[in-house]
């Protein structure tokens, strides 16, 4: 087949930028080695090159994989042999930012980090940020129903969604790009889409809220005995009245000290000795109220919170230096290559014994284990590697699961907090994930997708 699919598609799509295996072969599959496993990868430039691909695809029985940056986390975009891409990068045009509705119409290909700066032009902002800024993808994170730093406030990437267009595995074009907040209209079907990782039709354009961005920000790094006390400190900050509390991620020990010792940090230079450390992002309307909100917050905090010390960046360098401990972490995979990871979403309340009963939990498996621990406090959004190479064993890594995300379901978290499922949480899905949900998402891939074109594999099967 691939002998002829690759003339075939050129005749097809014949604007579209299109590689074959050799040269996905010789090309950087982003986070994930399985990313450019396919037949091809083709990149249309419009949604009606994207509709061309679709049924292409559709009349031959190929299944095809939506990408956007391919820094996703759970395997999502992985591909295999006699698949083909639907690269969502030549898409990338922010066609409108409307200042008085305060809403972007983005394509699918756009990064989080372009449409971020575009709107900063206008004081505006897209409500939502992750480490991955620069790769990340309008689409993608629609797929993933991303959430990031900002999610406390504002809500994951289906709050920020307004409208968006995606084609279907028929080849049909969804157009939903409503622009208002408001529509009570029926069936709200654009959320269908949002989370599905491109199991249901590809993304092609959306709709983004904005909203005012603080004029500045400040940064302090505070080190405290526990998640209890760093919440204290959040609740204190999302009180003011001064100030808009913008970040705060938390670090347990473990991995604050690997990030210390991978960043050549000298010891003393950051108040990094404590159980755990949070990140505190507040904008204001100037550096100098927001770094006064910090200090006077924290002042004010310190012994209810027992704060054991704290430091407000008193630089932009300063900032930066506290943000790379907490976002590069690429650090743990340096340091254990395939380390088992793993994104759950824990109750406000739970997090300390949560923390806890998991460290317990894998010393039982393995008496080496101590997980790198971080994550989005304000939401209970705790990313957890474990200390070691990987891949694991199957049965290794079914036992980490069952310590993780024992109980999670039934506390009201979530096995899955935002990296979505992919191929890699296709088990702990079918172990997990409520059985009346699967059935119903079987049945709703099965009316959309009855061929099974788009993205098989993931999530439902
Ligand atoms: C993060 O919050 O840093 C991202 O979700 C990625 C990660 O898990 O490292
Ligand atoms: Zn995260």
């Amino acid at each position: 087949m691939t002998s002829s699919l690759l003339p075939a598609l050129r005749t097809a799509l014949p604007t579209a930028t299109i590689w074959d295996s050799s040269e996905l072969a010789s090309r950087d599959p982003g986070f994930d080695g399985r990313n450019f496993g396919a037949a091809a990868l083709v990149r249309p430039k419009d949604t009606e090159g994207v509709a061309a691909l679709v049924r292409f695809c559709a009349e031959r029985g190929i299944s095809l994989v939506a990408q956007g940056g391919r820094t996703g986390l759970a395997g999502g975009a992985a591909t295999s042999a006699g698949q083909v891409i639907c690269d969502l990068g030549g898409l990338n045009q922010i066609e409108e930012i409307d200042p008085l509705a305060r809403t972007a119409i983005v394509q699918a290909g756009t990064t989080l980090g372009a449409l971020q700066e575009a709107a900063a032009v206008h004081g505006l902002d897209p409500g939502i940020d992750l480490a991955a800024r620069g790769s990340a993808t309008i689409g993608g994170m629609v797929s993933t129903n991303a959430g990031g730093i900002m999610a406390f406030r504002n809500g994951t990437m289906r709050h920020r969604v307004l409208g968006l267009e995606a084609v279907l595995p028929d080849g049909r074009v969804f157009c939903d790009l409503t622009r208002v907040l408001k529509t009570s209209a029926g069936y709200d079907l654009k959320h269908l889409f949002i989370g599905a990782e491109g199991t249901l039709g590809i993304v092609t354009r959306v709709t983004v809220r904005l909203d005012p961005v603080a004029g500045a920000g400040a940064t302090a790094l505070v080190g405290v005995p526990d998640a209890r006390s760093a919440q204290r400190i959040v609740r204190h900050f999302l009180a003011s009245t001064s100030a808009r509390l913008t970040a705060a991620e938390i670090l347990w020990r473990n991995f604050a000290s690997l990030m210390q010792r991978a960043l050549n940090y000298a010891p003393g230079s950051l108040p990094l000795d404590a159980p755990c450390l949070l990140v505190v992002g507040l904008g204001a309307d100037s550096m100098e109220t927001a770094r006064g909100a910090l200090e006077d917050g924290l002042a004010a905090i310190w012994e209810d919170a027992a704060i054991v010390d704290g430091l407000v960046a008193s630089s932009e360098a300063q900032a930066a230096a506290m943000w790379r401990l907490r976002e590069e972490t690429e650090q743990i995979e340096r340091a254990h290559p395939m380390a088992p990871s793993f994104d759950v979403s824990v109750p406000a309340g739970a997090l300390d014994a949560y923390v806890a009963r998991i460290e317990a939990g894998l010393k039982t498996i393995d008496a080496s284990y101590a997980p790198y621990v971080y994550g989005h406090l304000a939401d209970g959004n705790l990313h957890i590697s474990i200390n070691c190479d990987g891949p694991v064993s199957h049965e290794r890594h079914e036992a980490i699961e069952d310590v993780l995300y024992e109980g999670l379901r039934e506390a009201g978290g979530s096995f899955s907090a935002e990296h979505g499922v992919g191929l890699d949480k296709r088990e702990a899905y079918e172990r997990h994930a409520d059985p009346v949900k699967q059935e119903l998402s079987r049945m709703i891939k099965q009316l959309i997708d009855p061929a099974n074109v788009m993205n098989p594999g993931k999530i439902v099967g």
